[in-house]
């Protein structure tokens, strides 16, 4: 390794958990450098399915430190939940540390969430209503409540105190007629506060100190590029920056402390929630890839819309964060179809495209233009274990053209391939030899 950030590529659910969990067991410490319990990421190990929102994906691997850095906002009854589960089926949380600067979602953050939906009307976000855009919003507005605030709750009461009669005057303004009880969210978020206590620290200089004794950090990124606040398809993003960069501010380390930067690219695109997708299949193959590839949320539920693969989505992650390998997963979700297409460019009144662009509306007017694939045969089975026994030589020869051109269009080698959902499915190509040709 030493130190890899791993980050999504497109709109989120790329598997970035799949591959952190897979990454972690040569990691010594793992680490969530920003979102919320708005993530989702699902680990599949054996035949048991782990669905993990709050806490990193090392979580699953014994003796491995967890950390939940600065940059995280966090639901902390949702995170007593998240531990209460895990715990009941045998995994330990012994080795997690939870960030003292992290910000606190409050119970007036998910009601605002859900007030501020509805009163945008025709331009929704399709938030997940947890509160995570409220809540980063107060962090920058300088009205948050951190960790070490509900760990002492002197500090919890003296903020609270003005706080609850501010958000209370907001929430009315909302058009919410919901009474918050402050004595009872000082009774409630102290005890969440003595419950967490333990485990909340100065990840910072935790991080920093693995790093100088060459310990092997991973940071693990959630939702993707085009949800990432600055550079995302805005105001249709979450609340927190989602590019490499962060990995370094979320977690309090120095951007030369990381030496790796995979992005993760589902072989395919899918979006949950509103907003523009130029590659999005709206016909029978769009339903087909959600079938095959369980495209419904983590998180919410909700069903993914599903397109082919847009590489004006992945050049422009790669442009931001700088991504030394790509982590390519569910390309086996593509076999048993005819042809295949991945959209190389966008076209604007008759000329190519350049750069992604900011407005919406330019957006909305550039036609993806495609170059087609022949498909291959559905991988599954003796042919499956050849090919995780072979290598990449072993795959479908137009499995390989299709990894091949996005390699070669992005110019950056496909280093993991994941090839279905449990943690052994995935081809670690990291000693693959490859020329940028
Ligand atoms: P994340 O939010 O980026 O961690 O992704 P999610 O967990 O929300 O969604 C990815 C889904 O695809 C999960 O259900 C994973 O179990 C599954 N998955 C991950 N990698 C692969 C793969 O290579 N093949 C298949 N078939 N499923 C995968
Ligand atoms: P992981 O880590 C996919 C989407 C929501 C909505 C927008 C804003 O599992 O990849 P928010 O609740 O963050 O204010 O919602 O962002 N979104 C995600 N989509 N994967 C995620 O996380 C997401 N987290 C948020 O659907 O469109
Ligand atoms: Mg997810």
């Amino acid at each position: 390794m030493p130190s890899l950030a791993v980050v999504g590529s497109q709109w989120g659910d790329e598997g970035k958990g799949k591959i952190v969990d897979y990454l972690a067991e040569e990691a010594q410490v793992v680490a969530r450098f920003q979102g919320g319990n708005n993530a989702g990421h699902s680990v599949k190990v054996g035949e048991e399915l782990f669905k993990l929102h709050h806490l990193p994906s090392g979580i699953l691997r014994k003796g491995k430190l967890a950390v939940i850095g600065n940059g995280v906002v966090i639901d902390p009854g949702v995170l007593i939940s998240e531990i209460d589960g895990l715990e009941s089926r045998g995994v330990s949380v012994a080795n997690l540390r939870i960030s003292d600067r992290a910000h606190v979602i409050m119970p007036y953050h998910k009601l605002l969430d859900g007030a501020e939906e509805r009163l945008r009307k025709g331009a929704k976000v399709g938030t997940t209503g947890r509160g995570i855009g409220p809540a980063y919003a107060d962090k920058a507005a300088r009205l948050g409540i951190r960790m070490m605030d509900i760990v002492d709750d002197g500090l919890l009461r003296e903020k609270l105190g003005f706080l609850v009669p501010l958000k209370q005057r907001y929430l009315e303004m909302c058009g919410d007629a919901t009474k918050l009880d402050g004595a009872a969210m000082l009774k409630e978020y102290s005890a969440h506060g003595t419950r967490l206590g333990p485990f909340v620290t100065d990840t910072g200089a935790i991080v920093r100190d693995a790093l100088k004794k060459r310990k092997n950090v991973l940071f693990e990124g959630a939702q993707g590029t085009m949800l990432d606040i600055d550079h995302g398809t805005y105001p249709y993003v979450t609340s927190s920056a989602t590019v490499a960069g962060n990995a370094a501010s979320g977690s309090g380390v120095p951007p030369s402390a990381i030496d790796d930067v995979f992005g993760v690219v589902k072989a395919y695109t899918t979006r949950v929630g509103e907003g523009p997708f130029p590659t999005e299949l709206l016909d029978d193959i769009g339903k087909t890839i959600a079938d095959k590839g369980g495209e419904f949320g983590t998180t919410t539920g909700r069903s993914r819309r599903c397109g082919w693969l847009d590489l004006m989505v992945t050049k422009h992650a790669h442009a931001l964060s700088g991504f030394t390998g790509l982590a390519m997963t569910k390309i086996d979700v593509l076999g048993g179809f005819d042809e295949l297409k991945i959209c190389t460019h966008y076209r604007l009144d008759g000329k190519k495209v350049a750069h992604f662009p900011a407005d919406l509306r330019v957006l909305q007017k550039c036609e993806p233009v495609y170059k087609r694939f022949d498909g291959w045969e559905d991988l599954e089975g003796a042919a499956l274990d050849r090919v995780l026994k072979r290598g990449f030589s072993a795959l479908p020869e137009n499995m390989r053209r299709y990894v091949r051109f996005v390699e070669k269009e992005m110019g950056v080698p496909v280093t993991m391939l994941g090839l279905g959902r449990r943690r052994h499915e995935i081809l670690d190509l990291r000693k693959r030899k490859w020329k940028n040709k």
